[in-house]
C-alpha cells in the first residue's frame, strides 16, 4: 500500500505498468491509493468496492489486465499471438465474474475481447503486438471517459437550463449515489452535470442523499462537493420527498449502471423511489450516462441481472477507526434480523424525463412511454 494524500481528486492512477486506485471503503476518513498488480487485485477491489460506480468498474478491470500484460515475464510465457489471445479472453471472463449491474464492464469486456481476437489474426502477429493493442485500448477508455463526462455535462447542463420553470433564476438539484470523480476516470456523469452547472454560475444549491447501506452519497458525493466548494447539503434517503415538497429542486440527477433500450435504468438502489417523488411534484428526473451504460440486447428493465450484497452492509456503518489510515465498523441493527440488501433497483422510462449522454439528450417521443435508444444510438 502507498499511503499519500492525493493532489487531485482521482480515483484511479495509472502509467504504463502501473495502477493505483483509491481505497473507497476509507474515505472520507483517509485517503490510501493501493496497488493493483493485476487481474486477481483487479477482480478483487472491484467485488469488495474499494472501486465502484460503473465506469471506474470497467476502467480498472481492464487497466488490471494490461498492467499483467505488460509484464514481460507474461509475454515471455505466453510466446505467440493465440496463446495471448486465448489469456486475454479468459481473464476477461473472469472480470466479468465481479459485479453483475453495470454493463460498462461487460461492454469494455466485449470489445476488448473482439479487438484482441482481430489482432490476433492478421499477418504477422505475435505476442507482444496482440498484448500491445490489448494495452492501447485499454489506456485509451480512460481518456475517453473524461471526454465523454465533459460532452455529458455539457449537453445536461443545457438540458437542465432549457427545462427549468421561468421563475427560477438559478437550479437546486438532488444526486444520489456517487456519480463523480471518484466512479469515473475523472470529473463525473450526474455529478459531472452539477459541476458545470456550478461551473457556469447557474446552481443556486446542491443537495445529495445518504444512499445507505453502503454511503455513497454521504461519504463520497459529499467529500466531492466540499472539495469543489459547491455549495450542497446532504440529507437522509428519507429526507427526499419532504425536500421536493419544502425546497424549489429544478431536477433530479443520476447515474446508471445499465439502461436497457427501453429506457428502463437500473442505478443505485433508492433511485426508483426518487423517481416516483420527482413526478409526483412534477420535478424533471435526469438520468446521465455514458453511451457504453446502453444496454441494446437488454429490452427492459426487468431483464437486468440485480446484485444483491451481504448483510453485513446493512447491519454494520462503516467509521474511522483510532488507528490511522483504516477503517471499522459498528453493529447498528439488532443481532438476528433479516436483511434484504439489493445494491440497485430499476426506474421504469415512463418516470425519467431525458437520458443524457455523451453525443446528447435521448427525450422520449411525444405520447410514449419509453424511448427509443436503438434509434438515438443510430
Ligand atoms: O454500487 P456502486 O457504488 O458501484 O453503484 C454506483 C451507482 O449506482 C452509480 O450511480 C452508477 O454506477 C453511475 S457512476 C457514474
Amino acid at each position: 500500500m502507498v499511503m499519500q494524500t492525493a493532489p487531485t481528486l482521482e480515483a484511479i492512477r495509472y502509467k504504463k505498468g502501473s495502477l493505483e486506485i483509491l481505497d473507497q471503503l476509507l474515505l472520507p476518513f483517509a485517503t490510501v491509493f493501493e496497488q493493483v498488480k493485476g487481474v486477481e487485485d483487479g477482480h478483487r477491489v472491484i467485488k469488495t468496492m474499494k472501486v465502484r460506480g460503473a465506469p471506474a468498474i470497467a476502467i480498472v478491470a481492464a487497466l488490471s489486465l494490461a498492467v499483467e500484460l505488460h509484464s514481460t515475464a507474461l509475454v515471455g510465457k505466453l510466446s505467440t499471438a493465440p496463446s495471448i489471445q486465448e489469456f486475454v479472453h479468459s481473464k476477461l471472463e473472469y472480470l466479468k465474474t465481479s459485479r453483475p449491474t453495470a454493463v460498462n464492464l461487460f461492454e469494455a469486456a466485449g470489445r476488448l475481447d473482439g479487438l484482441v481476437a482481430r489482432a490476433a489474426t492478421v499477418a504477422n502477429a505475435t505476442a507482444q503486438s496482440v498484448a500491445s493493442a490489448y494495452i492501447d485500448a485499454a489506456e485509451a477508455m480512460l481518456q475517453k471517459d473524461i471526454e465523454d463526462n465533459h460532452n455529458i455535462g455539457r449537453f445536461g447542463t443545457e438540458y437542465v437550463l432549457k427545462h427549468k420553470p421561468q421563475t427560477q433564476a438559478e437550479v437546486q438539484v438532488l444526486t444520489h449515489c456517487n456519480t463523480g470523480s471518484l466512479a469515473t476516470a475523472g470529473w463525473g456523469t450526474a455529478l459531472g452535470i452539477i459541476r458545470d452547472l456550478h461551473a457556469s454560475g447557474n446552481l443556486a444549491h446542491a443537495y445529495c442523499t445518504e444512499t445507505r447501506p453502503y454511503n455513497q452519497g454521504s461519504r463520497l458525493t459529499a467529500y466531492e462537493l466540499v472539495y469543489e466548494n459547491i455549495p450542497a447539503t446532504l440529507i437522509c434517503d428519507d429526507m427526499a420527498s419532504a425536500l421536493l415538497a419544502r425546497k424549489p429542486i429544478t431536477a433530479i440527477i443520476v447515474g446508471a449502471d445499465r439502461v436497457a433500450a427501453n429506457g428502463d435504468t437500473a442505478n443505485k438502489i433508492g433511485t426508483y423511489q426518487l423517481a416516483i417523488t420527482a413526478q409526483y411534484h412534477n420535478v424533471l428526473f435526469i438520468v446521465a450516462a455514458p453511451s457504453t451504460s446502453i444496454d441494446l440486447l437488454t429490452a427492459s428493465g426487468k431483464d437486468i441481472p440485480i446484485e444483491e450484497r451481504a448483510a453485513v452492509e446493512v447491519v454494520q456503518i462503516r467509521g474511522p477507526s483510532v488507528q490511522e489510515n483504516a477503517s471499522t465498523t459498528v453493529q447498528i441493527a439488532a443481532p438476528g434480523i433479516g436483511v434484504w440488501n439489493p445494491a440497485f433497483d430499476v426506474t421504469p422510462a415512463s418516470l425519467i424525463s431525458a437520458i443524457v449522454t455523451e453525443k446528447g439528450v435521448c427525450v422520449k417521443k411525444p405520447g410514449s412511454d419509453v424511448f427509443d435508444l436503438k434509434d438515438f444510438l443510430s
